[in-house]
Order: structure tokens, then sequence, then C-alpha cells
């Protein structure tokens, strides 16, 4: 296997091909680099002549992307920045040469790559590793022991229900709070894997998942302000389409999934009826031209072939949608 490919196996890549449809002479923006697998696609069917902008707020991506987008530079014009795409607007913006540039084609590949799920950033508790959970190198922002050292108990429980839905939210923020009243901060993934596993009875333990599994993904999300960052981020890309320009968003779990749904949702005029009403009961906007047409109603989801090649696509959604003037 090749750097790139340990680096991180990109997910539905010709089902986003297929939906972003880049052609020679556009302009497009990869807002979750990762590895550059999406983007090295990007490039093929970007030149002679087009533009590629990748953004991720992971340096360690920049450096992998840089390397493998390298052999483009000659035929495609690659700008790559480095920020949190919930900044996306006031990043293009700093910048003389993307400062008011419309796309043709965003893309959003959400979560974690490969690289920082097998690098010591504590986001599993498959091995014992420092608490940290961030994305970002930058050692400015909060990891995740110092926001369970501070945050008092009812925000740790409420990050861990809304963002973990673990129903022992509780139990396992008064665990944690009582443990750091001892003086014994969490400080490794492996002592907070363990406090779950001793909060939660073993009764109601899940069959098919570790029983932090939902505790390690509200605290993760929380950490990097996931859900906060879709909703600007995605905010801003509809913002920056240009006349049929497209967007697709790669979502892993359905609290993302929801936002994208939402999001694409009213932008194409189609506000959800009362509650219980069939989607074909929205109805259009009848103010304003929408700004969006759905490219899919359902989500696409990966081939069983793609599944059994990489597990880490297993609970991938892909939506596209492109804007309308
Ligand atoms: C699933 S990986 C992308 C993989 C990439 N499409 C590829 O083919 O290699 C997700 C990437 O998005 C980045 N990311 C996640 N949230 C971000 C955010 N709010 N702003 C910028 N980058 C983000 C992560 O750092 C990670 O590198």
């Amino acid at each position: 296997m090749n750097h790139s490919r340990a680096y991180h196996l990109p997910v539905m890549l010709q089902e986003t091909r297929e939906h972003l449809a880049p052609k020679s002479g556009e302009t497009m923006l990869d807002a979750t680099l990762g590895g550059g697998g999406h983007s090295e696609m990007l490039a093929q069917n970007l030149r002679p002549g087009g533009t590629l902008i990748g953004m991720d707020r992971d340096a360690d991506a920049l450096t992998e992307a840089a390397k493998r987008l390298e052999p483009y530079r000659d035929n495609v014009d690659i700008i790559l920045l480095c920020a949190a795409f919930g900044k996306m607007e006031s990043t293009l913006f700093a910048r003389p040469a993307t400062a008011t540039r419309l796309f043709d084609g965003i893309l959003f590949d959400l979560g974690v790559s490969s690289h920082q799920l097998d690098t010591e950033r504590g986001f599993t508790f498959r091995r014992n590793e420092p608490l940290n959970m961030l994305m970002s190198r930058d050692d400015t922002e909060q990891t995740a022991a110092e926001l369970l050292a501070s945050a008092n108990e009812t925000e740790i429980a409420r990050i861990i229900w809304e963002y973990g839905e673990e129903r022992f939210s509780r139990r396992i923020a008064a665990a944690i709070v009582a443990r750091r009243q001892r003086g014994e901060p969490l400080q490794t993934t492996g002592e907070l894997a363990e406090l779950v596993e001793r909060t939660v009875p073993r009764a109601a333990w899940p069959k098919d998942i570790h029983p932090a599994t939902r505790t390690f993904q509200g605290i993760r999300i929380a950490v990097n302000d996931e859900l906060g960052q879709l909703e600007s981020g995605l905010t801003a890309a509809i913002g920056r389409l240009g006349p049929g320009g497209r967007l697709a968003v790669l979502t892993y779990h359905s609290l993302e999934d929801r936002i994208v749904k939402r999001l694409f949702a009213e932008a194409a005029g189609r506000a959800p009826g009362a509650p219980g009403s069939s989607p074909a009961a929205w109805l259009p906007s009848a103010t304003r031209t929408p700004e969006l047409t759905l490219l899919t109603r359902k989500p696409v989801l990966p081939s069983e072939a793609e599944i059994s090649r990489n597990p880490r696509a297993r609970s991938a959604k892909l939506r596209a949608a492109v804007r309308n003037s």
C-alpha cells in the first residue's frame, strides 16, 4: 500500500465525481482535504486550466495533500489553506486570490481521516493514548482532557447525551466529575474507556459496539465543535457557489446527516411541514427562488463492494445539490 492510501482511503470516490461533475477549467473547493484522495480526483478532472482550493484544520493533511497534488500543479492552480471550514468565509476573504471567488463545486467529506485515528490523538478507546481528540494540531485549542477537567457536570452530561446519544450520560458525567474531585482528572483514553465500562451496567452494554463508543463520539464532537462547524461551513458554502455550482457532502453519523438534510431542504425552499408530515407534503417557498435544487432526494450509500474493501465507508451517506442562480 502506498503512503497516500495508508493515510486515508477516499470514500465513494466515483459517486462524488458523478455528483460534483468536475470539468476542465472549473474552480472547486475541497473543504476537507485529508490525504487529498478526493482532491486528486478533482485535480485530474479540472485540468487543464482549473483551480483547486483545499482546506483542512489539520496541518498534517496539508502536508500529505500537497505531496499528492504536486504532479498536477503544472496544469491546475492549487491553493491549500490550513483552516477550519466553519471559518470558510473569513479564510477565503483574507486572500486576494480567493476573496470573492465563486465555485463550480464544493466538497465536504466530514469526520476524521484514518491518519487521525491511527496517530496518537486520543480518538479511539482501542489504544491507550493521551485524551486529546483534537483534529487540528493547534495546541492552543482545548483538548478533551481539558474540557472534562473544567466543564460542569450538567454540561458534560449534555455533551454525552446530545452528541453521543448515550442514555447513561448523567451517570457517566457524575463519575467523571467525582474522579476529578478526588484529584484524579482523566488523562488518557484508557481511563475514560474504563470509567464508562465501570459506570454502564454490563447488562445494558450495546451488543455491536464498545460501551464507550457513544461517549467518545459525543466528546469528540464537542471538542471539535463539529456540528457548529458544519452549520456555518455549509451555510458559507451555499453562498460561495456560482450559478450551476454543485455541492456534495459525505456524512458519517445521523447528527451530521440531519443538519445537511435540513440546510439543503431550507436552501431548496422545502421546509418540513407540520410534525409527522411526509417529505412529499413539503411546500416550496413562494417568497423567493430557492438557492439550491437537490440532486439526491435520498442519500446515496456506498456499495457492498466498497464496504468490504473499506469498512470505514460503512456509515457514509452522500447528499448533493446544485445552485440555481
Ligand atoms: C474523512 S477526512 C477527508 C478525507 C479526504 N476526502 C481524502 O480523500 O483523503 C476528513 C478531514 O476533514 C478535516 N476536517 C474535519 N472537520 C473540519 C473542519 N471543521 N474544518 C476543516 N477541516 C475539517 C479533518 O481534519 C480530516 O482531515
